[in-house]
């Protein structure tokens, strides 16, 4: 079995327990040190075979699954392996081979980040949609024309961007292209190395990003949320927690304390 795990954002403890279990039955481990912090590999065996992706080709990767037909094998991927992780190619080989596969789920770095800085990513009659996208710049070929970073910031919509600390001012410029719902004052959140020993949070806003970025020093592995949602609660509240919506598990309640006075009795 060749299974596609899903790390985390770097924690050790912020892998699944599946994950973790793969790991720790697996005879072979591929993981890419420059993605996945070594504190990971505490879950697998003294003595599993471990290969580093950093160096290696698909054709490389490949070769390993082709030498150990019999074995255990963990791809270890950083966040959650169906995003930006190119597992697509790997699980076509599976494919073509006859090679059983599964795909293990892990949290992302747009998860791990938005917890850090301690929102949530879809605010009632804020944003309720969550773009997940990147810059097209060195591996421009991978990005449809239709999708782009413009396009998206017309609707407004909370934005997850990867892979594009190293563009920071042409994403800060393309996310104010004309037709965009985002401000210069449009709240950013972004972090570097989220969970990692040296984790950073930086809070800023679209129009002072880049200069803040490049400030912060932050290159690789850092993760933008982008969006108004990023500024907090507003005074609109969710239908279903509301005492007046009736849900199927609960009618509506017609004299109900507001929450301020329930806060206020404590
Ligand atoms: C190859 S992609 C993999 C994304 C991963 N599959 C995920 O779900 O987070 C690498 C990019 O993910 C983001 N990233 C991954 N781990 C991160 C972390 N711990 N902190 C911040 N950003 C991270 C960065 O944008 C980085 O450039």
């Amino acid at each position: 079995m060749i299974s596609f795990v899903g790390a985390g954002p770097g924690a050790p403890d912020l892998i699944t327990l599946r994950g973790a279990q793969r790991l720790a039955a697996a005879d072979v481990v591929i993981w890419a040190a420059s993605l996945v912090p070594e504190g990971l590999l505490q879950h697998c065996r003294r003595d599993a075979i471990r290969h580093d992706s950093k160096t290696m080709t698909l054709e490389a990767v490949c070769a390993v699954y082709a030498t150990h037909p019999d074995s255990a094998i963990v791809r270890l991927h950083s966040g959650d392996p169906t995003l930006y992780s190119a597992i697509g190619e790997q699980i076509a080989w599976c494919r073509q081979h006859g090679r059983d596969h599964e795909i293990v789920p892990g949290v992302s770095s747009m998860n791990a980040t938005a917890a850090l800085a301690g929102c949530e990513l879809t605010i009632p009659g804020v944003a309720q949609s969550v773009v997940l996208t990147r810059l097209a710049s060195g591996t421009r070929a991978s990005m449809p024309d239709r999708e782009s970073v413009q396009a998206y910031a017309a609707t407004g919509a909370t934005m997850a961007v990867f892979l594009s600390a190293g563009h920071v001012d042409d994403l800060a410029a393309r996310l104010l292209e004309s037709g965009s719902a985002y401000s210069a004052d449009t709240p950013v959140v972004a972090g570097h190395r989220v969970s990692w020993p040296d984790e950073q949070l930086l809070r800023t806003t679209v129009g002072a990003m880049a200069a803040d970025v490049y400030a912060a020093g932050f290159e690789a592995t850092t993760l933008f949320l982008i969006g108004p949602a990023l500024a907090g609660a507003t005074d609109q509240r969710s239908h279903v927690y509301a005492p007046s919506y009736t849900t199927r598990f609960r009618p509506a309640i017609d004299d109900h304390p507001t929450v301020t006075s329930v806060a206020a009795h404590g």
